[in-house]
């Protein structure tokens, strides 16, 4: 039985997923994570729900039973179109938020009323994001772009060296992609007409946020959901009463770093270790003492 001790569980198909664990860390420094990075099964976008509904599956049943996980964060926008419902009702008290594409904050943002939305295949073209655009259709302009192999260029990029500041966008796969599908979308700005808000609709694109930005220029507001997630699990856990609460400092002594503020981490992949240990090095500036690969078949 799960109790406020136990980690929380988060999974991606690869480290995307990692943007939504470090907002997770920022909420909720003193609880446990396991976070498991599919990547050898990794990309989702382009392989079709019954394969992302069955790697859903065989995750969950491996963070509940090897790691005894009290929530499960869902860090991929096209594993919870795919298979958010089938985890709901084969774990029904497991606390479990999902992702999906952020249109409805973008609404509260954009002026000109015009959005652009990108993500990938798999979440673009579900069900579930054909109904929140039809109950929302109405009250903007939305301009959707499925990127067809930028997450997977993502993941290979991890470890590249770092692109020196000012080289050109498209002088890196990254880049070509992001140019490619931004020209692809229309005009970006804050002028009437143009797109004033891109919605990233996929956990991996936070990590090319500046290809991006250098794109579409300086007045797009971006919104991910990073944040919201972490806000939406920390209540969940509240309302389960699985928050884990440290133990409270003494009132006649000064507060001190104990070793329960440090978070405890575990990061797992079913791909090359080499990747995720990059990955949390650069974009989480974790050790690779934290990353260990693993099977899930
Ligand atoms: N990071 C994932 C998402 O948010 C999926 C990327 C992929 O594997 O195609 O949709």
């Amino acid at each position: 039985m799960p109790q406020a001790s136990s980690p929380i569980g988060v999974f991606d198909s690869g480290v995307g997923g990692l943007s939504v664990l470090r907002a997770l860390l920022a909420a909720m420094p003193h609880e446990r994570f396991v976070y498991l990075a599919d990547s050898a099964h990794a990309p989702y976008g382009e392989r079709g729900d019954a394969y992302v509904a069955a790697r859903t599956h065989a995750i969950t049943q491996y963070l509940c039973e090897q790691h005894g996980i009290k929530a499960l964060v869902v860090a991929c926008n096209t594993a919870t179109a795919a298979a958010i419902h089938e985890v709901r009702s084969s774990h029904p008290t497991l606390p479990l938020v999902g992702l999906e594409p952020a249109i409805k904050p973008a609404l509260a943002v954009t002026k000109t009323g015009h959005v652009g939305v990108i993500g990938t295949r798999g979440t673009l073209t579900s069900a579930k994001f054909s109904k929140l655009m039809a109950s929302l259709n109405e009250q903007a302009h939305f301009v959707v772009q499925p990127c067809d192999g930028l997450a997977h260029a993502i993941e290979r990029s991890v470890a590249l060296p770092v692109a020196a500041p000012g080289s050109p966008v498209d002088a890196t796969e990254t880049g070509a992609l992001c140019a490619r599908y931004v020209q692809a979308m229309g005009s970006f700005g804050t002028a009437p007409g143009q797109m004033d808000t891109l919605v990233l609709g996929c956990t991996h694109y936070i990590f090319v946020a500046h290809e991006l930005r250098a794109l579409v220029g300086p007045g797009v507001q971006f919104i991910e959901t990073g944040e919201p997630v972490a806000r939406q699990t920390r209540r969940l856990l509240e309302a389960a009463g699985l928050l884990h609460v440290p133990a409270e400092t003494r009132p006649d002594k000064p507060p001190a770093p104990s070793p329960g503020t440090t978070p405890a981490v575990q990061l797992l992949t079913t791909g090359p270790v080499a990747m995720l240990e990059a990955a949390a090095q650069r974009w989480l500036n974790l050790p690779t003492s934290c990353c260990q690969s693993v099977q899930v078949p």
